[in-house]
């Protein structure tokens, strides 16, 4: 019986799959941000959960355009250090906003 049960969530996984794949302009499901934005240094690269923060934001939060994609509300200028953009000036400032349990926490973002 639970084989049948799991079959048929599959199956419906399987059909609303194609119209997520369609609709483009909600971006990847996650973000190498150490690729994307050409980071250099020794730390392993941040892997941003790009869909997980779709569920509970709106997109304006991040990108300038209210629809999400293209531009974010930050240009990342200081990519070196621990004083970098990305900490000051985008991930961090929201995550202490928003309370985010361990939103600063080395290891919440660096695995
Ligand atoms: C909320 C997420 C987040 C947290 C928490 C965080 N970082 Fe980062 N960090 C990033 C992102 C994004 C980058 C830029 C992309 C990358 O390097 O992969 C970055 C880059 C860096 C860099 C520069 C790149 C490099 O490889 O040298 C250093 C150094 C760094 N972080 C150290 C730390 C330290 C130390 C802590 C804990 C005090 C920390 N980070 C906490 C997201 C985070
Ligand atoms: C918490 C921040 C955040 C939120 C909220 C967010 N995004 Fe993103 N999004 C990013 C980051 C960071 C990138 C990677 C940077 C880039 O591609 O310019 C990105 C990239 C994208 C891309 C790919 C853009 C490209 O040029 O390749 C699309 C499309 C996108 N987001 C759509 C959306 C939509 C639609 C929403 C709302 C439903 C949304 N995003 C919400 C942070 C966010
Ligand atoms: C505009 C607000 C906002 C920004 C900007 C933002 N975050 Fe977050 N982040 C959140 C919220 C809210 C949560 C809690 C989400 C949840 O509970 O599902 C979160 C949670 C996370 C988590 C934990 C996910 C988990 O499974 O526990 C990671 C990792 C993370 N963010 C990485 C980043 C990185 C890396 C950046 C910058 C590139 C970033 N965030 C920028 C709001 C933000």
């Amino acid at each position: 019986m639970k084989k049948i049960f799991f079959l048929a969530v599959l199956v419906g996984a399987m059909s609303v799959a194609p119209s997520l794949v369609m609709s483009s302009e909600v971006g990847p499901e996650t973000i190498d941000m150490k690729a994307e934005f050409k980071v250099e240094g020794a730390k392993q690269a941040v892997i941003f959960p790009h869909r997980q923060h779709q569920a509970k934001l709106a997109c304006g939060k991040c990108h300038q355009s209210p629809q999400g994609g293209d531009d974010l509300i930050v240009e990342f200028v200081n990519k070196t250090g621990s004083g970098n953009d990305f900490h000051k000036k985008f991930c961090w400032p929201c995550h202490v906003e928003m309370e985010v349990p361990k939103g600063k926490s080395c290891s919440t973002c660096h695995k």
